[in-house]
């Protein structure tokens, strides 16, 4: 196995560690990216919640405890919103997508002034629940503070998680993209096992994740692998999370191994791991969080030589300063594309709290 404990990957992993610390606002938010302009003064529920398992994995249990406090009070802002679209919902008449809840917030818990995001995404809602739930098995939290909160997602995904929204990277929003319903999926059955809800919420949360289960291996497989959306054959290296850390395809189920296999043989070149093959964002380079992903796939399923490899690969795009990316250029799918961005956006976001994150997680993984 890769000397996970080694200097430099000790440097790196307690400098990710110090910086997340360091950046988490006085609200509890963890923003996406101090410095890069479009992510600058947001959090997204994602990011935080993936963010806050590091954390968690890690032993910051009193970060974690401010985010997911952060997250419960964003919750309670949008009750009324919340209440609207499960209405809605209930009467036949869902909402239109831009008045349901966005993808990410202002630290206090707003929408941005001018925000014209992709912003109806449900996976951040299902994460933090599963995120919620880890953290309390892990550390042994009270969620009895959260059963408000618990309460309105579980409400608001039950009642939409069948709906097309945008996926993790914020786009096709006319697709259900299979990662989605995963991390949907995943929270409802974290919330149904938390303790906290009353019997009948909590069967619904149950019967609602398995009813998503039942989707998830039926149109969301083609070849026996999970595929990117619905009605789709190609493969997206998000779902590598619906194995681990969500765990909501078990790792002995045979639809994990081939998962993982498949997005390997598409996605992955030298330990550095693509979003999917039709990505032209900063030119379609590689994630080393996607690589961490993929990592902790491989390791629930026993490979633990080769998560330790995509660990080596994800600290391996760290800068001097170790600062770590959220992509790298070191392969690009689509050059062509990439000199717009860098006109639109600037460099490539560095630092990125999830990039960190997620190379503390694997890094705990692996140590144990
Ligand atoms: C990614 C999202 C992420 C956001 C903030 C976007 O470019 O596609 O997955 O939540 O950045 O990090």
């Amino acid at each position: 196995m890769t000397p996970v404990a080694s200097l430099p990957d000790r440097a790196l992993l307690d400098h990710s560690r110090a910086l997340i610390r360091s950046l988490q606002t006085p609200e509890g938010a963890y923003p996406a990216s101090p410095t890069f302009p479009a992510y600058q003064g947001f959090c997204w529920f994602r990011d935080g919640a993936f963010i806050a398992d590091g954390m968690s994995a890690a032993g910051d249990v009193a970060s974690v405890d401010a985010f997911f406090a952060w997250c419960a009070r964003v919750v309670r802002l949008y009750r009324d919103d919340i209440r609207a679209a499960v209405a809605a919902a209930g009467a036949g008449e869902p909402l239109a997508d831009h008045d349901m809840l966005p993808a990410r917030f202002t630290f206090d818990g707003h929408r941005g002034a001018s925000d014209e995001w992709w912003d109806f995404q449900l996976d951040g809602f299902g994460t933090w629940l599963w995120a919620l739930d880890a953290h309390a098995t892990r550390h042994g939290v009270d969620l009895s503070p959260y059963t408000d909160a618990v309460a309105l997602t579980v409400d608001y995904l039950v009642s939409s998680w069948d709906r097309p929204c945008f996926d993790w990277w914020e786009e096709h929003d006319e697709q259900i993209h299979v990662s989605t319903l995963g991390c949907v999926g995943a929270g409802l059955e974290a919330a149904s096992r938390m303790g906290v809800l009353d019997q009948a919420r909590a069967h619904l949360a149950a019967s609602t994740a398995a009813a998503i289960r039942g989707v998830v291996l039926t149109e969301g497989v083609v070849d026996g692998h999970l595929i990117k959306w619905v009605g789709s054959t190609a493969v997206d290296a998000s779902l590598t999370a619906l194995i681990a850390p969500l765990g909501f395809i078990p790792a002995d189920h045979p639809v994990a191994r081939a998962t993982v296999e498949a997005v390997e043989s598409a996605l992955a070149v030298d330990g550095g791991m693509h979003r999917f093959a039709a990505d032209t964002f900063y030119g379609g380079g590689q994630w080393p969080l996607l690589s961490c992903f993929a990592g902790l796939a491989r390791a629930a399923l026993g490979d633990t030589d080769r998560a330790a490899d995509y660990l080596a690969w994800a600290m391996s795009t760290a800068t001097a300063s170790l600062e770590l990316p959220e992509q790298v250029d070191r392969h690009l799918l689509a050059p062509e594309h990439r000199h717009q961005w860098i006109d639109k956006w600037g460099e490539v976001a560095t630092p990125l709290l999830w990039s960190h994150a997620m190379v503390l997680r694997l890094g705990r993984e692996l140590d144990q």
